[in-house]
Order: C-alpha cells, then structure tokens, then sequence
C-alpha cells in the first residue's frame, strides 16, 4: 500500500507550471560599485521541456540559475512560476549543483541523504524512506540505499544527488554543470538518465553546460547567453522530441547545424 501510494507520489512530479524569468537584469554590488550582469533577459521552461543554457565562461550563466531557482533576487525584472512571482525557493524547483561530493552528507547513508529534505513535510519515516527508494530506482541506483555516499563512485553521487532534488517534490530541476566532472562514458550515461526521466516522470529540466553537444543533444531549445552584461543573443529550437540516441542523433546534419549556429555566436 505505502509503495503504490509513493510510487503515484513520484510519478505525480509531472510538471504542470511554467518556468520563466521576464526582463531579468541582475547586478552585483552597490552604487557605484554596481556590475551588471544579466540584461533584460526573457527565458520560459515549459512544462515538461529540456532547455539548455550555454554561453562563454563568466557570461552569467550561474548567476541565472540562481535566479530562476528563486536563491537570488533579480535587481529588476521577474521570476515566475505559473502565474506567481517567485521571491524565494519553491519546493516544485529543485536545483542539483555540480559539486556533489560536497551537496551529500558524509555521515548519512545514501537513501538517507535523500530522504532528507521530506523532514518537516508530514511523512513519516518508514514513508520518506520507500520514496527515498522509489526515487533511487527512477535514476538507476536501486542497491546503493544503505551506502555511504563516500563509497560510491562520482557518477553514482552525481545520480543520488538527482535523486534527492526528485525527492523533494520537484516537478522542475536545474542542474548547473552538473557533468562536468564525471569521465565521458559516464556523462553519456547521466545524459540519457536526463532524457529518461524528462520523458518517464513529465518533470522539466533546465541544464547549464559549457559543452555545446551535451547541450544539443538534451535541449528542446537552447539559449545563448553572451556579452557583458549578457543577454539573450539566440534561441535555438532542437528538433528531435523524446528519443535521442548517442551516435545517431549526434551524426544528424540537424545536430551539426545547430552546434555550428551556437559556437559562432558564442565566439563573436
Ligand atoms: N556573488 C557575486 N558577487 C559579485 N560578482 C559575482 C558574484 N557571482 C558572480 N559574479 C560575477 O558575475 C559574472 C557572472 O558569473 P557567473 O558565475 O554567473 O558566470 P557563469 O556563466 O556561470 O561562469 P562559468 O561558466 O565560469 O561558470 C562574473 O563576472 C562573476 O565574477
Ligand atoms: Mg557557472
């Protein structure tokens, strides 16, 4: 009984609200010390949209993560979700950093960890725990639960890590660079997990990659942030829906005119 019932609660993660920021500047510092740094950016996530931000080191890509996960205050502009105004962090937006060897806890064993951000939400332990599992299951760590975060390999923290922003009733999850320290066989493997759970779950991912194919491959729409302060240069639609494939959605004339398009921009 408890697992149909947390297995509807995983898969009611579906997202239903759309992501957006509307005119976002951002500025860091006061007065004359003030810098710029995002310029009246428009974005939207759809529901159950992949989209990809990419742009040159330092553009701002960070810092519009941050904003769009309600973690820092737009300087003008808007963060919305739906039709409400996002003033701090909503529990349907989870973010997964890319340091996750730091965002797990040492001490607590795996399933723990992710079921840690259920305390306080009025489930009781033997509950969180059967979520905790079922959200472990959704990204393809079924037997690690009574491991220590320590004894898992990167890729496996990096999945924990997913899982624990599943937990915590996201129904949208950010992710900042989030393979950016795995080996590549493994980053193949964490895309497709994107993929899977994008199209399993319903839920909307936003990633911030530097790697111009991961953010193709994975994208519906990729947004190109460039200049100082950064805007919003292009928006490039990706048109392979649901079901991508390593090799031969890669070798698509589609994929290498779409890379092309976005490394020209990022370059001038
Ligand atoms: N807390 C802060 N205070 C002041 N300036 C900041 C702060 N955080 C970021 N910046 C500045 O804002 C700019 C954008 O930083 P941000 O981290 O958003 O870029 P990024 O695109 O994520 O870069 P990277 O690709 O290197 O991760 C940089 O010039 C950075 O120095
Ligand atoms: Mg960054």
């Amino acid at each position: 009984m408890t697992t149909v019932q947390n297995l509807d609660r995983l898969e009611e993660r579906q997202a239903r609200h759309t992501l957006s920021v509307q005119s976002l500047s951002k500025s860091y510092g006061e007065g004359a010390d003030a810098v710029e740094v995002l310029h009246e950016l428009d974005v939207r996530v759809e529901p159950n949209e992949v989209v990809c931000i990419v742009g040159p080191s330092g553009a701002g890509k960070t810092t519009l993560l941050r904003c769009l996960a309600g973690l820092l205050p737009p300087s003008s502009g808007k963060v919305m979700l739906g039709d409400q105004e996002m003033t701090e962090p909503l529990s349907e937006v989870g973010v997964v950093f890319q340091d996750y060897s730091r965002s797990l806890l040492p001490w607590m064993r795996t399933k723990e960890n992710v079921a840690f951000p259920l305390q306080g939400r009025g489930m009781g332990r033997s509950q969180r725990m059967a979520l905790a599992e079922q959200c472990l299951d959704a990204v393809g760590l079924p037997a690690v639960g009574r491991k220590y975060p320590w004894q898992l390999s990167g890729g496996m923290q990096q999945r924990a890590a997913i899982a624990r922003a599943l937990a915590y009733q996201s129904e949208i999850l950010l992710m900042d660079e989030p393979f950016a320290s795995v080996d590549a066989q493994t980053r193949f493997d964490l895309e497709d997990l994107v993929l899977d759970l994008r199209k399993r779950l319903g839920i909307s991912i936003v990633v911030v990659t530097h790697d111009i194919d991961e953010a193709v491959y994975l994208a519906d729409r990729v947004v190109v942030l460039s200049g100082h302060p950064a805007t919003v240069v292009d928006v490039v639609d990706v048109p392979f829906g649901m079901d991508r494939d390593q090799i031969d959605t890669k070798a698509d004339a589609r994929f290498t005119e779409a890379r092309r398009r976005i490394l020209n921009e990022i370059r001038h």
